[in-house]
């Protein structure tokens, strides 16, 4: 672009000119505002070059690749972009930044007869309380968005968007409609609200003091009505019908609200403020970029500094497998369901997320601690939309299992690791079962569950030996007519059928069988979930491997169907007790303490795969420490985890020097010395961790890619990595 003409030298047109100066593109900027003092003053702070009072004094000196951004006040956009289309050549571009765009469009189309093709509609998404040219600020637009409405694809568009591009801002494009019904429930309906309240209070209030006695709680909610008043009458009118939508959608909350204060609807208020406030502390999450992880814009790395041992005592998180079928159960039971110790990681708080979706009040997380109140077996209700459960696959299947016995259809969708994962596996039996699920091309997410309350009882052999697929079909059969039974090639962790019976619910079992009748009801109960052996076991292994390490692990499920990782570890030679084991509420817990030993290498039993089936990383770690080759066999479920864990830890092996073999269910590693070197995770949260813990034993530092999805399962692994000894340094790039 040569030249820019902004029309309009008001916070938004000021504030774009001001950040070409300051980044220093080689443009001229031309203002036209209709008083001198304004331009005078444009000079004077250096961010435009000359100015003009009308467009028509400079209109034949644009041509191709030259552009106009009209910054009015939005109801008079549209005047000027008609009077610029008449004034200059079709080769010029034109944009303006309304915050509505609908009524722009109807207007040129009343006007003009149709839609100019150099017209490109936008809509920066940022603003201030302040306005005026001296509030301009040259880094209002820096990683903010700005929408594009446009109604055709041509070079107009392109340098539009390369205009706001080179300012730091995020170009987005769609509908006409779609824009102004976003903007009137997001901003416009807020700015009626905060104008009205503060109105209220300051007009309609018999106390005139009032303001003395707010504080800051008062001050953030009603910032926004600080704005430009006119300004914000313009839009209301421009986006008239969109802005009345949204009224009516809050004033039908808000009677709700008032009947339920009215009636002291303990219920409705809880849910509508656990609601609001999980919705909140999400958004907050997501705009921080901290979590909820979205891998296009975060990327977190690790640098892991050779060398050092582990001590000390910790405590994990919470276990991730009882976390999401405490709120599964606990939202299905009646009454009320205490929880403490709960996870909460990404995977459970997306399953929390789903059950408060269906209409169940949660109150919680608050240190651990969940407070659930049951709707019974049937309380569920249809979602307002598809379920989304992150990376959390034991959610999306167990999920699957509760949805097929409802009286709606409902939809689970995921994010790009869980979207390539495997979903026949459920969708099959619950298909035999009698109901219509559809899935994505080959068996893949979303996965949409057609509930039917004739749900047929069947007895399924799992082809693999999957918790998930077992307890996805006796969920569904908890819905079922007749027995349900699932045969399983090897047992596999019992999270459920040990809970059911917490919850009240007859289970039986006889080797690698377990069945139940269906139309029963779960009764309430107090859960305290473990800490996960899961996620112990990476500062098992370090201790195993690091030198002079020795750490107990506190409060740790030790469930048979999980133990594996102890078994295989001991196998090795490592030095593991269990203290003061003892049974919390249906699971037994024990403190681990675990002292370096020289490890060897083995076999690893196939009866014990399932039983570790999310350790392997990490034992793939001790197995490039110990002397001698580990092999393993009979794990091809690792394959189709949060991603392919045979080929991904092959090769961070190899790149840290070890003689590691992927094979078609397992691997052989050679033990050896572990190097340096830069690690791909594939979005794995396993893979992250288990090479934090490889550093104990390397010779140089690692460098460990995309880590974010950790806090899927481990909520502070770096803090307590770092507390045990391990020299752990995060990274956002
Ligand atoms: C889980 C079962 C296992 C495990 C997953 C949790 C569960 O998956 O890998 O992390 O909670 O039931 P599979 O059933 O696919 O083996």
């Amino acid at each position: 672009m040569r030249k820019l003409v902004v029309i309009g030298l008001g916070l938004i047109g000021g504030s774009l000119a001001a950040a070409l100066k300051k980044r220093g593109q080689a443009i001229e900027i031309i203002a036209v505002a209709r008083r001198q003092e304004t331009i005078d003053t444009a000079l004077t702070m250096g961010i435009i070059d000359r100015g003009v009072n009308a467009l028509s004094g400079i209109a034949n000196e644009l041509g191709e690749g030259d552009c106009i951004f009209v910054a009015v006040p939005t109801l008079s956009v549209a005047d000027q972009l008609i009077s610029a289309h008449a004034l200059v050549a079709n080769s010029v571009t034109l944009t303006d930044g309304a915050s509505t765009k609908g009524n722009i469009i109807t207007s040129l189309e009343e006007k003009l007869g149709f839609l100019p093709e150099n017209y490109v509609p936008g809509h920066p998404i940022a603003g201030s309380e302040q306005s005026g040219v001296t509030a301009a600020n040259p880094s209002l637009y820096e990683q903010h968005r700005v929408i594009l409405t446009p109604h055709c694809e041509n070079q107009h568009c392109d340098l539009v968007k390369d205009l706001w591009e080179s300012v730091g801002a995020e170009v987005l494009t769609m509908s006409v409609q779609e824009h102004d019904e976003v903007l009137a429930a997001t901003s416009h309906l807020p700015h009626v609200i905060a104008y009205s309240l503060v109105d209220t209070l300051a007009h309609d209030s018999h106390n005139e003091n009032l303001f003395r006695y707010a504080a800051g709680g008062f001050k953030d909610f009603t910032r926004i009505a600080s704005s430009d008043p006119t300004m914000w009458h313009d839009i209301m009118i421009a986006n008239k019908q969109s802005v009345l939508n949204a009224i009516a959608l809050f004033q039908n909350n808000l009677s709700q609200l008032t009947t339920a204060i009215n009636n002291e609807d303990h219920a409705h208020l809880l849910g509508v403020f656990t609601r609001a406030k999980a919705a909140r502390d999400r958004f907050i999450k997501q705009l921080n970029k901290s979590s909820y992880i979205d891998p296009m814009t975060q990327t977190l790395q690790y640098i892991i500094q050779p060398g050092g041992s582990v001590t000390g005592n910790l405590r994990v998180p919470g276990d991730k497998s009882i976390s999401h079928r405490s709120i599964m159960l606990g939202s299905l039971a009646d009454g009320v369901t205490e929880v403490s110790g709960i996870l909460e990681g990404e995977d459970a708080l997306a399953t929390l997320q789903a059950f408060r979706d269906m209409g169940v009040v949660i109150e919680g997380p608050e240190n651990g601690k969940l407070t659930i109140h049951g709707v019974g077996m049937k309380g569920l209700k249809a979602p307002p939309g598809p379920l989304y459960v992150g990376n959390a696959g034991t959610a999306m299947r167990l999920l699957a299992g509760l949805l097929a016995g409802q009286n709606f259809s409902a939809t689970l969708t995921g994010d790009n690791s869980l979207t390539k994962r495997p979903m026949n596996r459920v969708a099959n039996p619950l298909r035999d079962m009698g109901i219509t699920v559809e899935t994505a091309e080959s068996g893949r997410p979303p996965i949409t569950i057609h509930g039917s309350q004739s749900l047929k009882a069947i007895t399924y052999k799992t082809p693999m030996a999957s918790a998930q697929v077992k307890s996805c079909v006796l969920l569904a059969g908890l819905y079922a007519k007749g027995t349900t039974k699932v045969i399983e090639p090897a047992v596999t962790r019992d999270h459920t059928e040990r809970m059911l019976k917490g919850f009240g619910y007859k289970v039986q079992r006889d080797d690698n069988s377990v069945w139940l009748e269906g139309g029963g009801r779960l009764k309430a109960m107090s859960i305290e979930v473990p800490a996960d052996i899961s996620s112990a076991a990476f500062f098992m292994v370090a201790a195993s491997i690091a030198p002079g390490s020795d750490i107990t692990l506190e409060h740790v499920g030790i469930n048979p169907t999980r133990t594996g990782v102890i078994d295989i570890l001991r196998l090795m030679g490592a030095d593991i007790t269990l203290l003061n084991e003892r049974e919390v509420g249906g699971e037994p817990v024990a403190d681990i303490r675990v002292r370096y030993s020289e490890l060897t290498g083995i076999t690893i039993p196939e009866d014990l795969v399932p039983l570790a089936i999310d350790e392997f990383p990490v034992l793939f770690i001790a197995a490039a420490c110990a002397k001698g080759s580990t092999v393993l066999t009979g794990a091809s479920e690792l394959r189709v985890k949060e991603s392919d864990r045979i080929q991904v830890m092959a090769e961070g092996l190899q790149t840290l020097g070890i003689d590691a073999t992927p094979t078609a269910d397992g691997m052989i590693v050679k033990g050896g010395q572990l190097t340096t070197g830069t690690i791909e995770t594939h979005d794995d949260h396993r893979i992250a961790m288990a090479f934090s813990v490889a550093g104990l034993r390397a010779s140089g530092p690692i460098t460990i890619n995309n880590c974010a999805h950790v806090a899927t399962s481990f909520p502070g692994f770096e803090d307590l990595a770092k507390k045990a000894g391990i020299s752990l340094e995060r990274q956002s790039i």
